[in-house]
């Protein structure tokens, strides 16, 4: 498995994507498990399945279609990928975030990224919805960051800032949908692990102790290459179940599809609200 991608080869996808639609989006919005409904609301949309495209790692996860869709939603043009690809899958980190650079070759300046997430902070409960505040990269601090290797210089320096990593001012206007539709909205922290195993409790504890609100396997290292190469960045979690703290409950893939029906009508709700802003 190669380890880096070059960016003769992230460009070779773009071309193939340029190649299959008149269609120049601004926006890109990942979604994560159980939130493959959320691109229904997509019109007139070009469909390319990720299996069309060159070097595009294809998901193996149930409740991850595997597709681009590209298409109209709420005045903006949007690429959204229908499933993602996680690190536990096998792939690299480079091939986990290729996305993300085929994103920024085609011109795309904004990420809305959403994921399903375990609940750590206590006064979340499933079908709620987090906006992410910040995230703790527990994954890239053991090592898997995605910008490991040679700095691709097209992109942003070798040493990018995090200190903003979700964008304030977008924030703000979420805040402001939210309000309006009467949406309740959590705010958060979320750590990404590696996965595939849920936490033991001892984990959560710890994770809970480190200041982390929800967790999941995905997310960070998109943001982090999103962030590198300037991308503005809008991060949700759908709390598709309690982490079990004190190793009362069981966590299953299921919950979590489950959990997604719940969510799904929410994002949609503050996602449109948020691209009308625009
Ligand atoms: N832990 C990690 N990832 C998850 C969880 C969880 O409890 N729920 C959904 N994704």
């Amino acid at each position: 498995m190669q380890t880096f991608l070059t960016l003769e080869q992230i460009d070779q996808v773009a071309e193939a994507i340029r190649a299959r639609t008149e269609y120049r989006p601004r926006v890109a919005i990942i979604l994560g498990s159980g939130l493959n409904a959320l691109a229904e609301a997509v019109r007139n949309p070009v469909i390319i399945p990720f299996g069309d495209l060159p070097h595009w790692p294809v998901s193996t996860v149930e409740g991850h279609v595997g597709r681009l869709v590209i298409g109209e939603l709420e005045g903006q043009t949007v690429f959204v990928m229908q499933g993602r690809i996680h690190f536990y899958e096998g792939y690299t980190m480079a091939q986990v975030t290729l996305p993300i650079r085929v994103m920024q070759r085609l011109g795309i300046e904004m990420l809305i990224v959403t994921n399903a997430a375990g609940g750590v902070n206590p006064d979340y409960s499933p079908g709620d919805v987090m906006m992410i505040t910040d995230h703790l990269n527990l994954i890239g601090m053991f090592g898997a960051n995605p910008l490991y290797g040679p700095n691709l210089d097209e992109f942003g320096p070798r040493f990018p800032d995090m200190s903003q990593a979700y964008d304030r001012e977008l924030h703000e206007q979420v805040r402001r949908v939210a309000a309006e539709k009467g949406i309740d909205l959590h705010e958060g922290v979320y750590v990404c692990l590696s996965g595939p195993s849920f936490e033991t409790p001892a984990d959560l504890r710890f994770l809970k102790m480190a200041g982390a609100d929800a967790v999941g396997m995905s997310t960070v290292p998109e943001v982090t290459v999103a962030r590198h190469g300037g991308m503005r960045v809008l991060g949700f979690s759908g709390i598709s179940n309690k982490a079990n703290l004190d190793g009362s409950t069981v966590t299953s893939h299921e919950e979590v599809l489950e959990a997604g029906k719940v969510i799904a009508p929410k994002l949609e709700a503050l996602m449109r609200g948020v691209l009308r802003l625009l």
